[in-house]
């Protein structure tokens, strides 16, 4: 199998990446990615060494960057997006042109080289707050932030392939992943690197948003499942079942750090915030036989262990143009937090 995976210098990407060496150690892959500020070429670096991995720094926007990376390639799977809510309340252009545009163009030409499956990486986002019961992959779509609304044009554009030119795509929405290499600005990987600084910890409203949360090795082995197994033309939700409040999510932390608790401050919460995701899985058990092996204690505990181990790879990026990030996102948030403790006391 040769197989093309874009966005693989990324969270997922790297992992799926890492995962296929174990698994398909035959397979020639070719990584093409961007390398945008979520992208780190140092994710691929024990692989590249090897024979099985060629990676190519491009863009899944430009027709010519992706038909080089396609070439000799039968499947594809799509990691590439811009994939973080907040930034897509700031600015959701980039999140339009790659989330969108860009599974137009991966569309276009594995119509012209393609032949296998082209498995679109999706998110259980695109339903949008679920609050009671869990959302079926037939249930009505309902994105309500930049991002969540552009993946759902993506992989409705994609699914649009499969009905007008018989192109074999396969959709998986999964639920939130954690695990090694994820960017430090999502909840799991910012809170655990700030406890481990002694940093605060800005909790978003209430604290009472539930996300349903998916080891990132799980999904991987899921996703290889679709690329294998998966019926083209359909849709697959991928999720572990392990609802929590961020909360919950954050005391976790706080004890796999040994971290206190009055590093937790309440921020003002992220406009147009989604309360609950749940996904019902029973189609991809049941077709597939999938089903999580991680549960979240477990899950968390060897996520803790590597940003521990790691911490140059993280310490990188926070101390780099992430600083400035964070500052706009949240020094304002935290110091109105403050007042209000202080407040209060
Ligand atoms: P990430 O932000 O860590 O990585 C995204 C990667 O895509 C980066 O390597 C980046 O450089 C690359 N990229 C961005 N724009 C590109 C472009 N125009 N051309 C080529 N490469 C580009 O993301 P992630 O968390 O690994 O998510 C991967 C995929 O999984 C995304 O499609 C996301 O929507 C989906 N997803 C993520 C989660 C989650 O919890 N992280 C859950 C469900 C679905
Ligand atoms: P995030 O990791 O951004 O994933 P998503 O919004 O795609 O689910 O956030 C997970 C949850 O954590 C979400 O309910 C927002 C919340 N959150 C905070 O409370 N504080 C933070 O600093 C971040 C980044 C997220």
């Amino acid at each position: 199998m040769r197989l093309l995976v874009t966005g693989g210098a990324g969270f997922i990407g790297s992992n799926f990446c890492h995962y296929l060496a174990g698994e398909r150690p035959d397979w020639r892959v070719t990584v093409l990615d961007k390398l945008t500020y979520a992208g780190r070429r140092e994710n691929l670096e024990e692989l590249e060494s090897g024979k099985g991995l060629r990676f190519i720094q491009g863009d899944i926007c430009r027709p010519e960057d992706v038909a080089g990376a396609m070439e000799d390639c039968d499947a594809v799977v799509n990691f590439a997006a811009e994939t973080h809510v907040d930034r897509s309340i700031q600015d959701s252009a980039d999140f339009v042109r790659t989330d969108m545009e860009g599974v137009r163009v991966l569309l276009e030409e594995f119509g012209n080289h393609g032949g296998g499956t082209f498995l679109q990486v999706s998110t259980d986002e695109v339903y949008g707050s679920v609050e009671k019961g869990r959302s079926g992959e037939d249930d009505l779509l309902r994105p309500t932030s930049p991002y969540s609304a552009s993946k759902a044009g993506g992989e409705l554009l994609a699914m649009s392939y499969w009905h007008t030119h018989r192109t074999p795509v396969v959709v998986a929405r999964s639920s939130n992943n954690y695990g090694p290499r994820q960017y430090p600005e999502k909840l799991i990987p910012l809170f655990l690197t700030n406890a481990m600084d002694g940093q605060r910890l800005p909790l978003y409203g209430d604290g009472m948003n539930r996300r349903d949360w998916l080891y990132v090795e799980d999904n991987c082995r899921a996703l290889l499942l679709l690329l294998e197994e998966g019926r083209p033309g359909r849709v697959y939700n991928v999720g572990a079942g392990q609802e929590l409040t961020n909360l919950e999510v954050t005391e976790a932390i706080l004890e796999a750090v040994g971290a206190p608790r009055d590093l937790v401050s309440f921020v003002d919460d992220r406009p147009g915030h989604d309360r609950r995701y749940a996904l019902d899985v029973s189609r991809v058990s049941e077709e597939l036989g999938w089903r999580p092996e991680v549960g979240f204690q477990e899950g968390l505990r060897r996520t803790a262990q590597w940003y521990m181990e790691n911490r140059e790879w993280w310490e990188e990026i926070k101390s780099g143009r992430f600083r400035e990030y964070y500052q706009r996102m949240y020094s304002d948030r935290l110091r109105r937090a403050e007042q209000r403790e202080e407040k209060e006391l």
